[in-house]
C-alpha cells in the first residue's frame, strides 16, 4: 500500500499549479520569463500578486494534503509517512508531466512540514521573514529557511526517519537554487518587491 500512496503523492505533487494557472489566465509561459521557475515567486513576478499567492497556496497544499491523508486516514507511522511526504516533494521538483523539470520545492516543503512539524515551520518562517526583511531576496530567505528546517525538525519531532527526509528535502531545495546562488554572488538576483 505504501508504494501506491507514494505514487499518488508523487503524481499529486507533480501537478504544476503555477504553470496551469498562468496558462488558464492567458499569461506568458512562466518557464520562459523571469527566473524561468514554475513556482509562486516567479508567478508573482511575471503574472502578479493574485496568481502568485494562489500558486503559493496550491503548491503548499500539494504537500499538506498527501501527508494529512497518510497520517489521519491511513495512520502511517514515521518511516512510511516521511516517504509519502518525500514523494509529494519530489513530484513538485521533478514532475513527470513536464519532463521532470519542475520547481525548487519551497512551497511544497512548507506544506509537508506544516503537517510533520508546525513548530519547525514556525522557526524556519521566522528566519525566512528576517532574511527577506533584511535583504529582500526570496531565494536567499528560502535557502536560509531550508538550512534552519533540519535542526528545527530534529529538535521538535525527535524522529530519525522524518529528520532524514528533512535533510534530503533541504539539500534538494538548496541545490535547486544553484542558479539563484550564482546570481546572488554576481549581484544580478532579483530583489523581491511588494
Ligand atoms: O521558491 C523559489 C524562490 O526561492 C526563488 O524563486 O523565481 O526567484 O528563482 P525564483
Amino acid at each position: 500500500m505504501l508504494v501506491v500512496l507514494a505514487i499518488c503523492a508523487y503524481l499529486f505533487g507533480a501537478i504544476p499549479t503555477g504553470l496551469l494557472l498562468t496558462r488558464f489566465f492567458g499569461k506568458e509561459d512562466i518557464r520562459k520569463v523571469g527566473s524561468g521557475n514554475i513556482g509562486a515567486t516567479n508567478v508573482y513576478r511575471v503574472a502578479g500578486r493574485k496568481l502568485g499567492l494562489i500558486t503559493l497556496v496550491g503548491d503548499c497544499l500539494k504537500g499538506v494534503l498527501p501527508v494529512i491523508l497518510a497520517l489521519q486516514v491511513f495512520e502511517l507511522t514515521d518511516t512510511p509517512l516521511a516517504l509519502v511526504a518525500l514523494a509529494a516533494f519530489v513530484g513538485h521538483c521533478f514532475p513527470v508531466y513536464l519532463g521532470f523539470k519542475g520547481g525548487k520545492g519551497v512551497a511544497t516543503a512548507l506544506g509537508i512540514f506544516l503537517v510533520l512539524s508546525p513548530l519547525a515551520v514556525l522557526t524556519a518562517m521566522v528566519v525566512f521573514v528576517l532574511f527577506l526583511w533584511r535583504w529582500r531576496y526570496i531565494s536567499l530567505a528560502s535557502i536560509a529557511a531550508a538550512i534552519t528546517i533540519a535542526p528545527a525538525v530534529y529538535l521538535t519531532t525527535a524522529s530519525l526517519p522524518i529528520f532524514t527526509v528533512t535533510l534530503v528535502v533541504a539539500t534538494i531545495v538548496i541545490w535547486r537554487h544553484k542558479g539563484n546562488i550564482e546570481r546572488l554572488r554576481n549581484g544580478t538576483e532579483n530583489r523581491f518587491s511588494f
